[in-house]
């Protein structure tokens, strides 16, 4: 799926194959760690470079100290040199688009803004409609 995307995104919107994104979604989430919830969860992101980054879920007998998914995308991101999200596909454990957790939000914003696009069980949206009224890096300027 490919083409234009509605919503509040400004700028150039990004052709995005989101086929690629869903088929290494679902792969990474075949290697979470998931035996306390057993909720697999993939997701896979596109960067500006593009490049496909890519996280599963992985949890602890601490139960709160499970790692979301989208934890391990933003890692793998950095590690590799850093960059900006484009879109972002997250998959629970049939391969449906999963909307992420609102601290999952947070950090997409942190690395995608709002323009970034994430794939919803409504479509493609642009984070900005994922997240409204953001809190984000700007406002620490703002002191
Ligand atoms: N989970 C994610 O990996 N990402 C989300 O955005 C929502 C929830 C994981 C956390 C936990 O391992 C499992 O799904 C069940 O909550």
């Amino acid at each position: 799926m490919t083409g234009p995307v509605p919503g509040l995104a400004t700028g150039p919107v990004p052709q995005v194959d989101w086929e690629a994104l869903h088929a290494a979604a679902v792969a990474i989430s075949e290697r979470a760690y998931a035996p306390y919830s057993n909720y697999p969860v993939g997701v896979a992101g596109l960067t500006d470079e593009g490049d496909i980054v890519v996280g599963c879920n992985v949890e602890n007998a601490s139960y709160g100290l499970g790692l979301c998914a989208e934890c391990g995308m933003v890692s793998q991101l950095q590690a590799q040199g850093g960059g900006r999200l484009v879109a972002v596909y997250c998959v629970d454990g049939r391969g449906q688009a999963l909307m992420p957790c609102g601290r999952c939000r947070q950090l997409l914003w942190e690395h995608g803004g709002a323009a970034c696009l994430l794939m919803t069980p409504e479509g493609i949206l642009p984070l900005s409609e994922i997240l409204p009224q953001a809190f984000g890096p700007e406002h620490l300027t703002q002191r």
